[in-house]
């Protein structure tokens, strides 16, 4: 299989590379982002690549950034990567690649709940609400919500977590009528992604959008879309209120992480190669699940 842990594309110049992506710049207008293998757990990326895995984000976000082209732009512009790299450069974006337009990214996460877990349920306990949403009383660890809810978080640093922030840090940042429309969009896209995954058996917990203006100033969907990094995707046989139900793909990493003597910073401990083995399946599993 081609694994790919770090991208050399020297073609193109470097801009950054992300805990998963390495973006390059094609021009002034377009970027070429290379999913690659790597993996992160507790916001610290691993020293050992999940073969595949960047295959399969890259496969999923084209599958929904498709399936969502009636609702807005996205960031696609069908130019394909082979074309613009050099030869020997092919295996290295092959399958895994995408050349986009550079849009000027809106610096929140979007995040979508339909359920009430993670940093959600720990700010639920304390305050009644997350990101200054209401929530009803008495409700449980992975309670399903009434409706989903638009929980934007601030885009950290490198190594440091998000943090949640309430609509009006958007409304601040890019005025009120866009921040509107950004909530809006979220909540639609995770509901509408939420059915077709609940056929295939998939609960779909949350997940992270990030939005982009173009050259236009229209809104525009970029980065990857609903994918198990960017989602916490939950099999409809495993659902209980009250547990916190296994996600579907970083679950054995971080199990055997939790194992380990480590204080959770960079460096993390080398993975057992049955651990990467077997995520690895994971992310395969979820893909052919949703195809
Ligand atoms: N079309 C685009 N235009 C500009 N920036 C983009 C676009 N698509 C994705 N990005 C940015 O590229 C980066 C992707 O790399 P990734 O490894 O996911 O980074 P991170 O560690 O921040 O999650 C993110 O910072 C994302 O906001
Ligand atoms: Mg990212």
């Amino acid at each position: 299989m081609n694994v790919l842990y770090e991208s050399n594309i020297r073609s193109l110049p470097l801009i950054s590379r992300g805990k998963v992506r390495d973006i390059y710049s094609v021009d002034e207008s377009k970027l070429l982002i290379v999913t690659t293998d790597r993996v992160s757990a507790f916001d610290v990326i691993l020293k050992d690549p999940i073969p595949g895995k960047g295959i399969v984000l890259n496969k999923m976000t084209e599958f929904w950034l498709d399936k969502f082209s009636s609702v807005l732009p996205n960031h696609s512009t069908g130019i394909k990567p082979e074309d613009i790299v050099l030869d020997d450069e092919i295996d290295q974006v092959k399958d895994r690649a995408v050349v986009v337009k550079r849009l000027r990214p809106i610096m929140v996460e979007a995040v979508a709940r339909g359920y009430l877990i993670g940093s959600g349920w720990l700010e639920y306990q304390k305050s009644g609400s997350i990101c200054g949403v209401k929530l009803p009383k008495n409700l449980s660890k992975a309670s399903k919500l009434d409706s989903a809810i638009f929980t934007p978080a601030a885009k950290a640093e490198v190594g440091m977590h998000d943090e949640n922030v309430e609509f009006d840090y958007v409304v601040q940042l890019v005025g009120s009528q866009l921040a509107k429309r950004v909530r809006d969009i979220t909540v639609e896209l995770y509901s509408k992604a939420s059915k077709f995954a609940l056929d295939k058996g998939i609960i779909i917990a949350d997940t992270k959008f990030e939005f982009g203006l173009d050259s236009h100033g229209d809104l525009n969907l970029m980065d990857e879309v609903l994918t198990p990094d960017s989602s916490r995707f939950w099999p409809v046989s495993d659902y209980r209120v009250g547990i916190s139900p296994p996600s579907f793909d970083k679950q054995f990493i971080r199990d055997w992480l939790e194992s380990q003597d480590w204080n959770k910073k960079s460096p993390a401990p080398n993975l057992p190669i049955d651990v990467i083995r077997k995520t690895s399946d994971k992310y395969h599993e979820v893909l052919k699940r949703f195809l």
